[in-house]
């Protein structure tokens, strides 16, 4: 068991909801071990600056398990990529007895993590954004939240929608992963869902439309990842303009909605409090243990970790975007779970995406 006197605990990148109950998780795990820990803030810039609030206490922590956004603030942090940022931040460290840190963000976050790490300072990384883009894991922190604003929030546009026979097109947040517009579209009954993983046939959309609004159905919500750049208000405009050709009685009245940042606030689910409060523990255990440089993951149930350089390259295998050195780069053993792991979650996005189709 490794011996620490301090650690520091930071939120970086976009807030996420449910990152409080992970700052929570952490904080106490670590106190109840009997080390003290510093709530950073502002992401790594907070380091840089050293700007911090010491907890010895857990009662310090009280009262920010329901509470979204981030209690420690966050920030998107470009100093801290440079070597100034970097020396400041270690010494930041140094000067408070800092010897460890618990990151919680996205895949930026996790960047951070690694040069952290590389420096000396062991560093873990909890996966908190509602994109659920970090394909080592099954779900992050905040993304089951994002669903249900995303899913209250289109009920209520359905409402208005039902009321003047009109559709509603909606882009979901999400940033280049169709994963909340995807299980959004279904639990909302939307008439077709377009993500950028999979290919969306936008002419059977338009004629499905105008096969039902012939046979009476009133309202239509399509869902439409942000993975695809603007193409949610171009289809709502070609929806509208194909079925306002068709005459008064078949038009069918299209809107665009863009629901951004009301996503990423609200109150946790309990879902996401759980799966924070379970990552937060487990980080400070594997940092207990002597890790570092690894991010926390959930897969079929169970709480594990992947390496950081790993879970950011099946990221970018995921994405397509691993360069064919990279990939010849790779052992047989990584090639072999990366690609694993890379088919299962598209295999699982194919499987509901087909839900999607045949119910909607
Ligand atoms: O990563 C979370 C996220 O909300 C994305 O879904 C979105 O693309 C992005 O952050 C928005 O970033 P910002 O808060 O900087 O506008």
């Amino acid at each position: 068991m490794k011996k620490f006197r301090r650690i520091g605990i930071l939120t970086s990148g976009g807030d996420a909801p449910g990152m409080n109950a992970a700052i929570r998780a952490a904080a106490r795990a670590a106190i109840a071990r009997g080390v003290e820990v510093y709530g950073i803030r502002n992401g790594y810039q907070g380091l840089i600056d050293g700007d911090m609030q010491l907890y010895t206490n857990p009662s310090e922590l009280r009262n920010i398990i329901n509470r979204s956004g981030t209690y420690l603030y966050t920030a998107r942090c470009d100093e801290f990529k440079e070597p100034e940022g970097m020396a400041k931040a270690i010494q930041t460290c140094v000067d408070n007895q800092i010897d460890g840190i618990i990151a919680i963000g996205g895949d930026g976050t996790f960047r951070g993590a690694t040069d952290l790490s590389n420096h000396g300072i062991p560093t873990i990384g909890i996966p908190g954004t509602i994109d659920n883009d970090v394909t080592s894991t099954d779900e992050t922190i905040g993304f089951d939240t994002a669903m249900n604003t995303a899913m209250t929030m289109i009920d209520n546009l359905r409402d208005t929608c039902e009321s003047h026979a009109r559709c509603n097109v909606i882009e979901v947040m999400g940033r280049w992963a169709g994963h909340i517009a995807l299980r959004v579209g279904i639990a909302s009954g939307a008439a077709a869902v377009a993500i950028p993983e999979i290919p969306f046939d936008e002419e059977a959309t338009i004629q499905k439309i105008i096969e039902e609004r012939k046979n009476g159905k009133r309202s239509f919500i399509v869902v439409v990842s942000e993975g695809l750049p603007g193409y949610a208000e171009q289809l709502a405009k070609t929806i509208d303009a194909r079925t306002k050709a068709l005459g008064p009685k078949y038009w069918v009245e299209t809107k665009f909605a863009r629901l951004a940042h009301v996503q990423r606030g609200g109150t946790p689910t309990l879902k996401d409090r759980l799966l924070a409060s379970e990552m937060g523990v487990a980080a400070i255990d594997y940092l207990f243990e002597g890790m570092s440089d690894i991010v926390i993951c959930k897969v079929d149930g169970k709480i594990g970790y992947k390496n950081i350089q790993e879970a950011l390259k099946v990221d970018r295998m995921f994405k397509k975007k691993m360069t064919e050195h990279e990939y010849d780069a790779l052992s047989d053993e990584d090639k072999a779970w990366m690609e694993a792991r890379c088919e299962k979650v598209l295999g699982d996005m194919k499987r509901l995406y087909q839900i999607a189709n045949e119910i909607s």
